[in-house]
């Protein structure tokens, strides 16, 4: 008997209510089990940048990987399938079966949210990336999911906005990740939860054709958390999982739907059948379930996490600044709030608690350890939210360990329970029966004495007390039905409050539960920063006594998150003073850039060297400083293209005009659309230098490719530096003028990289898929290639393309 035959006959067994039943997540992160059937219960959980497990809990740790945007910026699909394999086996060690990742959405606008969540803006980077990503996974036996299906691509009205998209559009940008996604056998699809084109996406066409009969995507279309909103249309559509549960649009109401000849009952058992099939992959059904392997994450895991920082670090500009030269280093000044607290992961969904970071002045300082000093000066004081009180500012007033404590209150005030927890960030409380009130309180010890801001994050009912003493008292009301900003990301109400050294005073916060407002309760505090002409002066003093400054800056916890988008790419006149002053004291001033997109660098032209480090996971600090110190080369190109202003992006709409976005640039995403405004931006995608220098002498292929076949073309390049290093080489395409059919100005169409020793030459081969040189015929529902000249050009951006051929695309015979 066939697997499907015996799926067949385990759908048998069924009523049609324990079928539909099925169909439902029975929690919040796992599907309902059968037990007769030996049908167990799979479980769901947030990717990208690292598995967190069921539910919220900053004991439960994980592995925290750079963010999407950086490893896209590897353009390394090994290292990224590696990676794939280390979500997996964390996966594995939390009893995770499905992880949702990777996110396939673009980067179609700077200001994105979720920005650093996505690959890239490039559909071709993003769909071999994903794919990478999505082997990696498997390959362990652990299911990927491509997310979200489709045109997600900015967080404002997110839940309701609807994306307007031409038919070209859709499959040759925002359809063509997901496409690659299915052809390297992901086993689940997410449903976004916007529309595109008038339909909200859980009950669109899209799920149907191409994705299911054109693609044979033989998996489970999961629902994004709560994006399903009705019953016939999301249950004739090819829905397949509604999340969370246990209550949804299905159930009952879907029974009834069939009962009434509305759905018709072979729907209903296809999704029965493609879970049964999910299950049985993921080893949750009939034989005995998989069990967790709870071993700790190696220390490979975390080298492999360190050299990944490494690989996707970009450096933009290097005046003979790096690598720094440890032998010759005394002092070096290490600047910036965000070196000793960098910023390793953007908010929303994916967040994870990292089970340690290294911040960027902990890494140079054990790089440069018994070498060269290492001074760290803070600079302005980061505006934003208060950090969540720790376990170095707090301790548990019952049991005085570091950290806080939560207790759960009935409406009398009686304590229902109390635990000791390590973070005043507490997203997922216990709710025991007749729980009305979270109480998160701490001793803070603070070092500096001043006004300390406090903040409470979280709707409803909200009061914060010091020492007895009220410092709020009031009703947030609920802004948002978006699960992201109610769950993970409320908005913090801050008050200041007089803090002394040395003093231990009792702060105690608390949030009355209520429908509808969520789960999340955070309190923070933030010490008093030195006025900011002393920080710059500060600053300036440090870096000129030093023999090489770093200075580093970045985006805030309210500016890269789920559940909003950005208003502007600036990093505030206070950071941008800061790097001015810094590389005024200090020609051999390197700026490192913590942030998960692009932001703006008015000063970028005046440091010597400028190094993006994106949100770089738990191990940024170690990979960074291995960057600075030359032990490895910064790996990093750049994977969407960084405007020097704002306004000079190519879209930079995210708020949708009566319900709708209208995607006016159609095939011109990223730098095509860069190019055809024939503007210059700061940085072009695929731009990044590395530690040495390249000469592209010659790029050859065949004269005549043949429509619908593939392409290799071959870049001889020769290392013209005096180190080793590692090229990403780029092969982009442009058609004559005049074309029947629009096309972008160029596009990428393939890259490798290759290594070489220096004054070595190499050749490179890239391979450029048939589909690169066609279109989507919205005529002929199908794929084309327009015979005629076409040119090939090869090079290390889309702005920087030294060679070129010229090629005769011909019809096939
Ligand atoms: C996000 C998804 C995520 C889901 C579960 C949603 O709000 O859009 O990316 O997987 O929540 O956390």
């Amino acid at each position: 008997m066939t697997d499907e035959d015996e799926l067949d006959r385990l759908l048998d067994k069924l009523t049609l209510r324990s079928r539909v039943r099925l169909l439902t997540g029975a929690t919040t992160w796992r599907t309902a089990a059968q037990p007769d059937l030996g049908l167990g219960q799979l479980v769901l959980s947030d990717g990208p940048a690292g598995v967190r497990g069921e539910g919220w809990d900053e004991r439960a740790t994980s592995v925290l990987l750079p963010s999407a945007s950086a490893l896209a910026a590897t353009w390394d699909e090994r290292l990224v399938e590696e990676l794939g394999g280390l979500l997996a086996s964390e996966a594995r060690r939390k009893g995770v079966h499905v992880v949702l990742a990777p996110h396939l959405n673009l980067h179609r606008t700077p200001l994105a949210g979720r920005h650093f969540e996505c690959f890239s803006e490039d559909p071709l980077l993003t769909g071999r990336m994903g794919a990478a990503l999505i082997r990696g996974v498997q390959a362990h036996g652990v299911a990927a999911t491509a997310k979200h299906f489709v045109a997600n691509d900015a967080e404002t009205d997110r839940l309701t906005v609807d994306a307007r998209i031409d038919e070209r559009t859709l499959r040759e940008v925002h359809l063509a990740p997901f496409e690659a996604a299915v052809r390297a056998g992901v086993r689940l699809v997410m449903a976004g939860y916007n529309q595109v084109n008038g339909t909200t996406m859980t009950a669109h066409p899209l799920l149907t054709a191409p994705l299911k009969s054109e693609w044979g995507f033989d998996g489970v279309v999961v629902s994004d958390w709560g994006a399903v909103r009705g019953t016939r249309d999301t249950a004739r559509a090819g829905l397949d999982l509604e999340m969370p549960g246990p209550a949804g649009e299905w159930g009952e109401a879907l029974v009834r739907a069939v009962e009434a000849g509305d759905i018709g009952e072979p729907a209903v058992d296809d999704k029965v059948r493609r879970l049964l099939r999910l299950a049985a992959w993921c080893g949750v059904l009939g034989r005995p379930h998989r069990p967790a392997r709870p071993h700790l994450p190696s220390r490979r895991a975390r080298a492999l996490t360190r050299r990944a920082v490494a690989a996707g670090a970009v450096l933009l500009a290097n005046r003979d600044v790096l690598p720094l030269d440890p032998t010759r280093l005394r002092t070096i000044a290490v600047i910036g709030a965000p070196a000793a607290r960098t910023r390793t992961q953007g908010g929303g969904s994916a967040g994870v608690f990292p089970q340690d970071e290294v911040s960027i002045l902990d890494g140079l300082r054990a790089g440069l350890r018994g070498r060269a000093r290492v001074v760290h000066v803070p600079g302005p004081a980061p505006d934003g939210p208060p950090p969540p009180v720790d376990m170095v500012l707090g301790s548990d007033p019952r049991t005085t360990l570091p950290g806080v404590l939560l207790r759960v209150l009935d409406a009398s005030g009686t304590e229902l329970c109390a635990e000791h927890r390590r973070s005043g960030r507490q997203l997922e409380p216990p709710v025991p029966a007749g729980a009305h009130t979270v109480e998160i309180s701490a001793r803070l010890h603070p070092r500096i004495s001043g006004a300390w801001r406090i903040g409470l994050a979280g709707f409803g009912r909200l009061s914060l007390h010091l020492d007895g003493r009220p410092l709020l008292d009031g009703e947030f009301a609920t802004s948002t039905d978006d699960p992201a900003v109610i769950h993970v990301s409320p908005p913090t109400q801050t008050v200041t409050a007089q803090l002394t050294a040395g003093t231990t005073p009792l702060l105690v916060a608390r949030r009355e539960l209520a429908p509808g407002t969520g789960r999340a309760t955070v309190v923070g505090a933030a010490p008093p920063g030195p006025d900011a002409p002393a920080a710059l002066a500060s600053a300036f003093r440090a870096a000129r006594e030093a023999d090489a400054a770093v200075v580093v800056v970045g985006t805030g916890e309210q500016h890269e998150s789920e559940g909003r988008d950005r208003k502007h790419l600036a990093l505030g006149p206070g950071q941008d003073a800061l790097v001015r002053a810094v590389a005024r004291a200090n020609p051999h001033t390197v700026a490192v850039v913590n942030s998960g997109g692009p932001v703006e660098l008015p000063w970028r032209d005046e440091v010597g060297a400028l190094l993006l480090a994106w949100f770089p996971g738990q191990e940024g600090g170690g990979g960074l400083a291995d960057v600075l110190l030359g032990r490895t080369e910064p790996g990093g190109r750049l994977p969407t293209t960084w405007p020097a202003r704002l306004a000079d992006a190519p879209v930079t709409r995210t708020r949708p005009e009566a319900g709708r976005l209208r995607y006016e640039e159609g095939l011109h995403i990223g730098h095509r659309g860069w190019l055809r405004a024939a503007r210059t931006p700061a940085y072009w995608f695929g731009h990044g230098l590395g530690y040495t220098t390249w000469a592209y002498e010659e790029l050859s292929g065949p004269a005549e490719p043949v429509a619908g076949e593939d392409v290799t073309v071959t870049v001889r390049l020769r290392n013209t530096g005096s180190r080793a290093g590692r090229e990403v080489v780029q092969v982009y395409l442009a058609r004559r003028a005049p074309t029947a059919v629009e096309y972008p100005e160029r596009w990428l169409a393939g890259w490798t990289a290759v290594r070489a020793r220096p004054g070595e030459s190499v050749v490179a081969r890239v391979r450029i898929p048939a589909r690169g040189l066609s279109h989507w015929d919205v005529r002929a529902g199908d794929w084309r290639t327009e015979p005629g000249p076409c040119r090939v050009l090869a090079g290390r951006s889309a702005g920087e393309l030294p060679l070129t051929l010229e090629v005769q695309v011909r019809e096939r015979t």
